[in-house]
């Protein structure tokens, strides 16, 4: 049976790719795809979560929610994810009237399947945290929270020491750790491990499917901004792989941790911490993905694709 899942992201390339491959997936079922801001602002993730799923137009269509323009972001990452975070694709979109919110769908779709649901979270954390402020009972009834950000040892990416998902909304990322919702982090010290070069690019272009045509649209512009920001000849899609582990999860070694994110700093605001002492009085709150079989994981986006 596959597993039913709901997308909680925040599109953004990468959020768009992994999305292409959760609605091909055998081995998923997508219910539901929430919009939050982060890599753009609100309104513009929630018209890109439609467009998406308008363009790919799956057999079973997923619910839609739609982003709070209340939300409050700390930064975006439009310079690698363009104005309109699908790197000037140009996507049409109906007119978003009376879409349901983003937390409402989620509530909506826990409570009709208590303990069923997996939520991927590739985006600030930020809706995740509001249902469970209007709702606590809830976290007892996610079946699984997957959470793309933060990082063990690596590097931040926003900051020295801050992964940008958790940085946007770090009061809602500490939250989130600290409730007792099942759940998994995968870091940037795995996700980073997977780059796609100008290879990927070429095979989408001798292909025809709906989700080639839409991806050749988007990739383009995020290759650019990957060289021109970040020095690389191919792109990071972090939350594609975090989309695997919801697909394969044998594919990642996971570790029991006690994790938590630093709210009060200057220099360190938004880093997620690990307790890794051998003796601590921290009882492990969370799995965390220590590694991965990189390759596979690789084969197994590229594969998706081709069968999307
Ligand atoms: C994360 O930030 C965004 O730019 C990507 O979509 C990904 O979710 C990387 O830290
Ligand atoms: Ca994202």
């Amino acid at each position: 049976m596959p597993r039913h899942v709901i997308l909680d992201m925040d599109p953004g390339y990468d959020d768009a790719i992994a999305l292409c491959l959760a609605l091909a997936a055998e081995e998923l079922e997508v219910i539901a795809v929430t919009a939050t801001g982060g890599n753009v602002e609100p309104e513009q993730a929630s018209r890109n979560v439609q467009a998406l799923v308008e363009h790919f137009d799956p057999k079973r269509w997923p619910r839609i929610g739609a982003a709070s323009p209340e939300q409050i972001l700390r930064t975006n990452a439009r310079h690698l994810h363009g104005d309109d975070g699908l790197c000037g694709a140009g996507l049409q979109v109906a007119e978003l009237a009376n879409r349901h919110r983003s937390v409402k769908v989620l509530s909506d779709e826990i409570r009709k399947a208590p303990g069923d649901i997996t939520i991927v979270a590739t985006g600030p954390l930020s809706n995740i945290a509001d249902m469970l402020r209007y709702e606590p009972d809830l976290a007892g009834m996610i079946g699984h929270l997957i959470i793309r950000g933060g990082t063990l040892a690596a590097p931040g990416n926003v900051t020295a020491a801050a992964e940008f998902n958790i940085y946007c909304d770090s009061e809602a990322a500490r939250q989130v750790f600290n409730s007792p919702i099942t759940k998994t982090v995968i870091p940037i010290d795995v996700t980073g491990e997977v780059i796609l070069g100008f290879d990927f690019l070429e095979r989408l272009k001798s292909r025809d499917s709906r989700t080639a045509v839409l991806l050749e649209r988007i990739l383009p512009g995020a290759y650019r901004a990957a060289r021109q920001h970040l020095g690389l000849e191919g792109i990071l899609v972090h939350d594609v792989v975090a989309l695997v582990a919801a697909m394969r999860p044998a594919l990642f070694t996971m570790q029991r941790m006690y994790g938590d994110v630093e709210t009060a700093g200057e220099l360190t605001h938004g880093e997620t911490v690990f307790e890794r002492r051998a003796v601590t009085a921290e009882q492990p709150n969370m799995d965390v993905a220590v590694q991965m079989d990189a390759a596979a994981v690789e084969a197994a986006i590229v594969e998706s694709l081709d069968a999307a």
